[in-house]
């Protein structure tokens, strides 16, 4: 059956894979970007049956904006959301240099950007009739696998997005929730040393998405469908 997915951060890395995998499955993907207008790429990722929509997940007034485009669009439910967008700012900064404009940045960004475009879309979810909210969130945010420090800003927004995931999952109990840990991805995050392909890594999410059920709601996997530990 073919679904309408939303992703987030999708003119990029994970998200541009994930985009392009989704709409060769023959999906309708409303896939989303900062600079819409400069993602030639993603257009041709999603096809024509497809869309392309400006959405800043760290602004009030972009994510107002994109929901009404999605209405003008058409759009009347909307079966998956993939949380994608994130950002990384404290990598190799040090606690000491560590400013409180980085860590509200982070938070903005990784943990309020997916609760704010979760919240737009909730109508639309529940239209849906099995609906889904994967939030990429990183292994990074467990608490019980913590045991390398640093990354304070980074770490903690995407414990809270984690947080999210465990929330949603226990008041909307009619909606898959998950939360998704995409490996060590080579993008402009992951950085050239990273192991896995990005495509790889789509691919697997992609799977662990897919066959998610009600049953998993409130849980935290890998791309490989290995729950991991909070
Ligand atoms: N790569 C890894 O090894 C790794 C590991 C664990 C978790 N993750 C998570 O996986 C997700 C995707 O990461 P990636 O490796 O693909 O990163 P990436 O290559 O740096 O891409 C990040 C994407 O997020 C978008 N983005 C950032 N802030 C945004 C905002 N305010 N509004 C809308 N879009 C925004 C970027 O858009 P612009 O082009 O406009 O900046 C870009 O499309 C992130 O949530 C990340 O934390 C990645």
């Amino acid at each position: 059956m073919n679904h309408t997915i939303v992703i987030t951060g999708a003119n990029r890395g994970i998200g541009l894979e994930l985009a392009k995998l989704a709409a060769s499955k023959g999906h309708r993907v409303i896939a989303t970007a900062r600079s819409a207008e400069k993602a030639a790429v993603l257009k041709e990722a999603v096809g024509s049956k497809g869309a392309v929509l400006s959405l800043d997940i760290a602004k009030d007034e972009s994510v107002t904006g994109f929901a009404s485009s999605l209405k003008e669009l058409g759009v009347t439910a909307v079966d998956i959301l993939i949380n994608n967008a994130g950002v990384y700012l404290d990598d190799d900064v040090a606690f000491e240099s560590l400013a409180s404009k980085m860590i509200l940045e982070s938070f903005n960004t990784n943990s309020i950007g997916p609760i704010r475009v979760t919240q737009a879309l909730l109508p639309l979810l529940k239209k849906a009739r099995a609906p889904k909210v994967a939030s990429v969130s990183s292994l990074m945010g467990s608490m019980a696998d913590n045991k390398a420090g640093g990354a304070y800003a980074y770490r903690m927004s995407k414990a809270a997005v984690n947080m999210f995931t465990r929330s949603l999952a226990a008041d909307e109990r009619e909606m898959t929730v998950i939360t998704l840990h995409p490996g060590w991805v080579k993008t402009d995050m992951g950085g050239d040393r990273a192991p896995l392909e990005p495509a790889k890594s789509a691919e697997g999410l992609w799977t662990v998405i897919e066959s998610a059920t009600p049953d998993d709601s409130g849980k935290f996997f890998n791309h490989a469908g290995r729950e991991l530990p909070w």
